[in-house]
């Protein structure tokens, strides 16, 4: 995984699979504060303390097709590979927050990448579920929302190819006005 998008895809994957109906991504990306500070946020099963624990663990997954979970223990090791922090908030039955902070300008960190990218595969999933995506720079904000689109064109999924294409190059354009290294 060279792009911390990619890190997010996996993460959001991991809320999806614990039954999220709603998933909340938002970045901070600040040259003022040297941060650049990513969290997922979902509604899902949430985890118990002990599998909290051992989520960060390699070889812990509730996976039955292989022994071993990557997607939380590599994005910790590269957030601590620059200095930055990881945390995971999370209670049962209530939901999960994943948060890393990145130190921005540090040599070792990954680029953001194609945040409009993921946001294109994250809508193609066949559950329904919700995204947002919020991204805010020293300039301004932009916050993407897939509830508030569906009910502004009046319907019930976004998952079509072209609609798709369209969603993700207002995404890009969003993200180019308020000066966001992710495109
Ligand atoms: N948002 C979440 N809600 C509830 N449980 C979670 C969440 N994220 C992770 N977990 C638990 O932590 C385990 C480890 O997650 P991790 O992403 O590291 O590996 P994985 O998803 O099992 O496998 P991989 O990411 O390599 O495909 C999961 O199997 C799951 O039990
Ligand atoms: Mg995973």
């Amino acid at each position: 995984m060279n792009e911390i998008s990619l890190h997010i895809l996996d993460i959001a994957g991991n809320s999806i699979d614990a039954g999220a109906t709603s998933v909340r991504i938002d970045i901070t990306e600040s040259r003022l504060l040297n941060q650049l500070k990513v969290r997922i946020s979902d509604n899902g099963c949430g985890m118990n303390p002990v599998v909290q624990k051992q989520a960060e663990d390699p070889f812990f997954t509730t996976r039955t097709t292989r022994n071993v979970g990557m997607g939380i223990p590599l994005l910790k090791y590269h957030v601590e590979l620059c200095g930055g922090n990881f945390a995971i908030f999370s209670e049962e039955a209530k939901g999960t927050t994943v948060e890393a902070v990145f130190m921005l300008n540090h040599l070792d960190r990954q680029p953001v990448g194609s945040l409009s990218g993921i946001t294109r595969i994250l809508l193609m999933n066949e559950k329904g579920v919700e995204f947002i995506l919020a991204y805010s720079t020293d300039k301004g904000s932009y916050e993407f929302d897939s509830k508030s689109i569906k009910e502004y064109l009046s319907i019930k999924s976004l998952n079509d190819h072209p609609l798709l294409t369209a969603l993700s190059e207002m995404i890009k354009n969003n993200l180019c006005e308020i000066g966001a290294e992710a495109t």
